[in-house]
């Protein structure tokens, strides 16, 4: 592979994976602008993404969107050094949409286009948190797909330490907003109700200093689901602030230790977390105080850099471009990706 020559590349990047059409533009590890429109407020209607919605509204906004992100950035299309543009995983019809307007742009303006995996984008939102950090580094990876602890040794070479066996916790928040009657997306709307309530009610042990570094959220899921149904076919009533707070901390708690357990193992002093459930107040407050209190050095993305955005696929579109790994015009979406085909670095987005 070669390396790329240009130490601080403008890249502009490129999201539509999911509900959020994204466009951000970053010089080196810079922000220099990043613009979303989201169709979460109409997807909250059906209780979930409806894929054919989400597609139509990716192609109503991304010109528009990457548009305003080259304007706020104070640049013109010129000044592009690369096009950074998800390929996978996601909805099949919602990343053709992005990667498809990138292609076109990119070759109507004769740049290179790079080919990004979404949770690569997750990952890397750390390196635009703290421009000088380098690997290695423990990460907590938190999201709506994956659930895993990783040890990152370069910043394209991970070591999975362990990962969901079943659902990722991303997922159990938003299957126990839906028993417990809270909109989608559900993470948010559980973190809210939990602030409401106490974590009185018993949870089920959640691999606990056991089961390695793997996690296992289906039981808990179930649990919630159990004495839920349980209480509604008794005539009782539950209070469901109580349910969220005993299911947010169960979910959580055994992620910070885990992490900074894998953190001390190895002998790594810096923390890093990514993905959606990351932006959770009670995670982050939870993972400042374990890392302050083992010494480890904790970076951790904003909240709106936890969570889908343009400004991660370019920031791992950056670790590409220095890599010299450029896609071409053959590249197409892909609706699944194994999370050991994820941390692999894929040529060309095949
Ligand atoms: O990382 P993400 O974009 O998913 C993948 O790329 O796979 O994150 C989406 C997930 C959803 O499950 C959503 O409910 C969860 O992140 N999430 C949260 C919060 N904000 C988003 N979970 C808990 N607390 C939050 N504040
Ligand atoms: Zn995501």
């Amino acid at each position: 592979m070669k390396t790329n020559e240009k130490k601080n590349p403008i890249i502009l990047g490129i999201e539509s994976s999911c509900d959020e059409t994204a466009a951000a533009v970053i010089c080196g590890r810079k922000i220099l602008s990043d613009e979303i429109a989201s169709s979460a407020d109409i997807q909250s209607l059906y209780g979930g993404v409806v894929p054919e919605i989400a597609s139509r509204a990716h192609t109503d906004a991304v010109a528009s969107v990457v548009e305003r992100a080259v304007k706020n950035a104070g640049i013109t299309y010129q000044d592009i050094d690369a096009v950074a543009v998800t390929y996978g995983a996601g909805l099949l019809g919602a990343l053709l949409v992005g990667v498809s307007f990138a292609k076109a742009f990119a070759y109507a303006l004769n740049k290179p286009l790079i080919a990004v995996n979404h949770i690569r984008g997750h990952l890397a939102a750390a390196y635009l948190d703290e421009p000088t950090l380098k690997p290695p580094f423990i990460t907590l990876l938190a999201s709506g797909g994956h659930t895993a602890i990783l040890h990152t040794k370069t910043q394209s070479e991970f070591e999975i330490l362990g990962a969901t066996l079943d659902d990722a916790v991303g997922e159990a928040f938003d299957k126990v907003a839906r028993v417990l009657g809270l909109k989608y997306p559900g993470g948010p709307h559980i973190e809210r109700c939990a602030k409401e309530g106490k974590p009185v009610i018993p949870m089920p042990k959640m691999l606990k200093g056991g089961g390695g570094y793997n996690f296992s959220y289906s039981g808990l899921k179930t649990a919630v689901i159990n004495y839920c149904h349980t209480c509604e076919q008794r005539g009782e009533n539950y209070q469901k602030a109580d349910v969220a707070a005993s299911f947010q901390c169960a979910a959580i708690d055994v992620l910070v230790e885990k992490t900074v357990a894998a953190a001390k193992e190895r002998g790594v002093n810096c923390v890093t977390a990514g993905g959606g459930v990351a932006a959770n107040g009670y995670l982050r407050e939870s993972l400042k105080a374990a890392c302050q209190k083992n010494g480890l050095h904790l970076v951790l993305p904003e909240k709106r850099y936890c969570t889908d955005n343009a400004a991660m696929i370019a920031a791992e579109g950056l670790t590409q471009y220095q890599l010299g790994n450029f896609a071409d015009l053959r590249l197409t979406a892909k609706a699944s990706i194994p999370l050991a085909a994820t941390l692999k670095t894929v040529q060309n987005g095949k």
